[in-house]
């Protein structure tokens, strides 16, 4: 991977991203698209753990609510590659980085055993899945805020 690394880096779009103001765009859309997909996420989760929302029913606020966070991750997704993409050797080799690549796999990884959980268990596999969530994501926000500081 280092070869790839390598020619990403020496690109002119790296160049043009790590040392203009494109840079500090991008992270200021990641962070705004975070708060926006943490936000709705928080509500669902806080539903399915029966806290807050009660007065709508689990299926409408999840329906309601998810393609709103797709739509921010989406955003999320493409501005971080964008910074990355800067540059990805030293994103590569940087711990809180990996840390927060790992438990976005696991926050996916969380969503598909809730939706296979969720016909037999109901709103038990929905506290489960709400709890590791806020978990997780934590966790990620945490990682991501490390990476700028341990690169
Ligand atoms: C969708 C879930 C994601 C969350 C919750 C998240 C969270 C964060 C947070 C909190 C920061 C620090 C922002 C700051 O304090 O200025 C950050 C920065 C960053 N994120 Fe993400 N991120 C996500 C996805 C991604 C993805 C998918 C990538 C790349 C493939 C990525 C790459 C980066 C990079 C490169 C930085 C800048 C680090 C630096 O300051 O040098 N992020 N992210």
């Amino acid at each position: 991977m280092d070869g790839l690394w390598q020619t990403i880096e020496a690109s002119d779009l790296a160049f043009q991203i790590g040392s203009t103001w494109i840079f500090p765009l991008l992270e200021s859309v990641h962070v705004a698209s975070l708060v926006l997909m943490l936000g709705f996420l928080l509500m669902v989760d806080l539903r399915l753990l029966g806290v807050a929302g009660l007065a709508y029913e689990r299926p409408a606020m999840t329906a309601g609510m998810l393609p709103w966070v797709w739509m921010a991750f989406v955003i999320a997704l493409i501005t971080g590659l964008g910074m990355f993409v800067s540059r990805p050797s030293a994103y590569a080799v940087n711990p809180a980085f990996l840390v927060k690549l790992a438990l976005l796999v696991l926050v996916g990884a969380n969503l598909i055993v809730y939706r296979i959980l969720d016909r037999f268990r109901g709103p038990l596999s929905g506290r489960l899945a709400a709890a590791s969530s806020l978990l997780l994501w934590i966790g990620i926000v945490m990682a991501g805020r490390w990476t700028g500081h341990l690169s």
